[in-house]
């Protein structure tokens, strides 16, 4: 089982739209969990999933007093399951915080499920706190979208820096986000990022409706506008976190 974290330490840089349309194409080929850590349950909302209700939520999970088998939901998609967030995730930094090796917790949790997924995507809330430390501590990778502004690259530097300071060997995977071509910083960010910044792949997803209309249509791109230029380019992402993690293919479910 790969684990791939979205993550920015920037909120509303595009980490969940990532997150959800990076698990759809894995499920392509893959058994895929999606683990929405953010409290907003903008994951959930989008693959049109409601939380389970566990006793004790999260919590209970972290303590291990309930399986995370009975949290996780399938999805219309073959595949594809859900971990959704629910509010006692507001609470989850101070629960990892009281528990013992407090950064381990997501790893310790995801090896519960080890043999039934390929691959499980991680949709971090933004920040720097224990949740973050917990999602780069079991991930093989890190995907980090990158938003052109003067703040993008302190953003990188940020992540990169929490990254070292963690004793994680994943990757950084960072790609442009929400990139406006009609803006000059935009194409210039285009040009420069990927030729000088090692961490910065070449994809770029443009700031387009047909993003937007995921809010509305709640699915994944790729699924109602499969041709548009921001599918391609997660399809294109999902290729080289691919290449990166190197998933292993185990039965497939359905
Ligand atoms: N390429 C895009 N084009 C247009 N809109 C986009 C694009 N990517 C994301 N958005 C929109 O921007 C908003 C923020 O995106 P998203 O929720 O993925 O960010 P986030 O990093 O997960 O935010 P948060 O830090 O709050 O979790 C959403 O309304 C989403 O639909
Ligand atoms: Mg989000």
């Amino acid at each position: 089982m790969k684990v791939v974290a979205v993550y920015s330490t920037k909120g509303g840089v595009g980490k969940t739209t990532a997150a959800v349309n990076l698990a759809w194409e894995a499920a392509k080929n893959f058994r895929v969990l999606l683990w929405d850590l953010d409290p907003q349950g903008a994951t959930g909302f989008l693959l049109q999933v409601k939380p389970k209700k566990v006793k004790g939520g999260v919590s209970a999970l972290v303590a291990g007093q309930s399986k995370v088998s009975h949290a996780i939901r399938s999805t219309s998609y073959d595949n594809l399951d859900v971990l959704p967030a629910d509010a006692s995730y507001r609470d989850l930094d101070l629960v990892f915080d009281h528990a013992k090796k407090s950064e381990q917790r997501i790893a310790k949790i995801l090896a519960q499920v080890d043999r039934d997924y390929d691959v499980v995507i991680l949709d971090c809330p933004p920040g720097a706190a224990l949740v973050a430390e917990n999602a780069v501590f079991s991930a093989d990778a890190v995907v980090v979208p990158l938003v052109p502004s003067p703040l993008s690259m302190r953003s990188l530097e940020q992540v990169s820096a929490f990254m070292a300071e963690s004793v994680s060997k994943a990757r950084m995977v960072a790609f442009l986000s929400m990139v406006d071509r009609r803006k000059t910083l935009h194409r210039e960010a285009v040009e420069k990022l990927p030729a000088t910044q090692k961490s910065v792949s070449a994809v770029v997803v443009p700031a387009t409706v047909q993003v937007e209309r995921m809010g509305t249509e709640r699915a994944p791109i790729g699924s109602y506008a499969p041709r548009a230029e921001a599918a391609q380019a997660y399809g294109d992402l999902w290729a080289l976190v691919e290449k990166t993690v190197k998933p292993k293919t185990g039965t497939r479910k359905r």
